[in-house]
């Protein structure tokens, strides 16, 4: 040190500092950390499962492609077990010990709603691949989702039930304990009303129900020509066994919170034939679809659900908007994510509104072999 100047030494004390990474985003260097919360157990498991392969697939096509400007993405993970209050606990973790520069998840509105509080909280932008209740992005600007909302939702299982069921008088049987089923019945509702149908009945439920019955016969008593049930998957079954077990036969409707493997294994022969409304469907014969598919087959040897496909376009999304931020800090990665356009996605064209949420068609498929087939595409009216 003896012969530098003052100068000298302020330029090598810079130098260290920046190959130290301790600069701004554009000089830091090695592995940029990505949160990730879902339910990797409980009775929404399969959401949080799929979910996770599908960003893992992404991440995987990212890295492989020279990441970040060179720098590679890495997830760190954590399990809510499908409950509000840990959701709240591991954004928290995610955000003030992992130092996240971003979080993806949930994909059940009601744990969306807590994690994205936090987020928002701490000025972190938090993507949800799949959540549709309207109040997710309300929370403020740092919150995003990449899927469709429940008002359009809500008016694509309406407009099949009237249009290609001709069903008038809806029964509507719903999990009092979401924020999803209670926000999608009523967008469902206002729809069909729309529409001159009627909702002759809305009858609630709790998560992890064990007897319908009660329900069930009040609504057979009304005799719907079809019963709209917004809810997860697990109690979905339930319910398709016990209404078949009563001797109903109406048609069963749903939302995108069927789509699970176990829906089929639960509900066995009772969900045959039943329908629902989703984000996309693997037979979709555009390219971005079948190399999705393939890829994901490939990797995790079975067809990827609609949760695995937002999954992978929530991250490809948010890498996305990472190459064009001038930097890794939260108001200019918000800022980018919100100006994501006509991206090409598994899903759809992908265009991020003033109101941080995404427009797209929906498809109806009905349960056929205990798998959902497609039916029909709905494309925004
Ligand atoms: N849309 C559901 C919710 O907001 C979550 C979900 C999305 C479930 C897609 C299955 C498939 O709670």
């Amino acid at each position: 040190m003896h012969g530098m100047t003052r100068r000298t030494m302020a330029w090598a004390a810079a130098l260290f500092l920046m190959a130290a990474g301790c600069g701004d985003a554009s000089t830091a260097q090695g592995p940029i950390l990505v949160g990730e919360f879902g339910s990797l157990t409980g009775s929404e498991a399969t959401f949080g499962q799929s979910t996770h392969n599908g960003i893992m697939l992404a991440i995987d096509e990212i890295n492989a492609s020279g990441g970040i400007a060179g720098r590679p993405l890495e997830v760190k993970t954590y399990d809510d077990e499908g409950k509000t209050q840990q959701a709240g606990t591991v954004v928290t973790r995610l955000v003030t010990q992992d130092k996240v520069v971003a979080i993806l998840g949930e994909v059940a509105s009601s744990l969306s709603i807590a994690g994205g509080r936090v987020a928002q909280q701490y000025g972190v932008p938090m993507i949800s691949p799949s959540s549709t209740n309207a109040a997710v992005t309300e929370i403020g600007d740092k919150i995003f989702r990449v899927c469709f909302i429940d008002a359009f939702q809500g008016y694509v299982v309406a407009r099949f039930a009237t249009e290609n069921l001709g069903a008038r008088k809806v029964a509507v049987l719903y999990d009092q304990s979401a924020a999803y089923s209670k926000g999608l019945k009523d967008d469902f509702g206002k729809a069909l009303t729309g529409m001159g149908g009627t909702v002759v009945t809305e009858a609630a439920y709790e998560k992890g129900a064990s007897d319908f019955s009660a329900q069930l016969t009040a609504i057979r008593d009304l005799s719907p020509d079809a019963i709209f049930i917004p809810g997860y998957y697990t109690d979905v079954g339930n319910i398709a066994l016990q209404a078949r077990k009563l001797g109903m036969t109406v048609p069963l409707l749903g939302g995108d919170g069927w789509d699970s493997s176990k829906l089929a294994e639960i509900g066995g022969e009772a969900i045959e034939g039943a329908y629902y409304s989703n984000h996309y469907a693997p037979e979709e014969t555009r390219p971005a679809v079948q190399k999705f598919v393939t890829a994901y087959q490939a990797k995790f040897g079975s067809v990827p659900d609609g949760l695995a496909a937002l999954g992978y376009d929530a991250a490809h999304i948010l890498a996305d908007a990472m190459k064009r931020s001038p930097d890794l800090s939260g108001p200019a990665l918000a800022q980018a994510i919100a100006a994501t356009k006509d991206f090409p996605g598994v899903t759809g064209s992908i265009t991020i509104d003033p109101q941080r949420n995404a427009s797209k068609p929906a498809v109806m498929v009905q349960m056929k072999g205990g798998r959902p087939t497609w039916v029909a595409t709905i494309s925004p009216p």
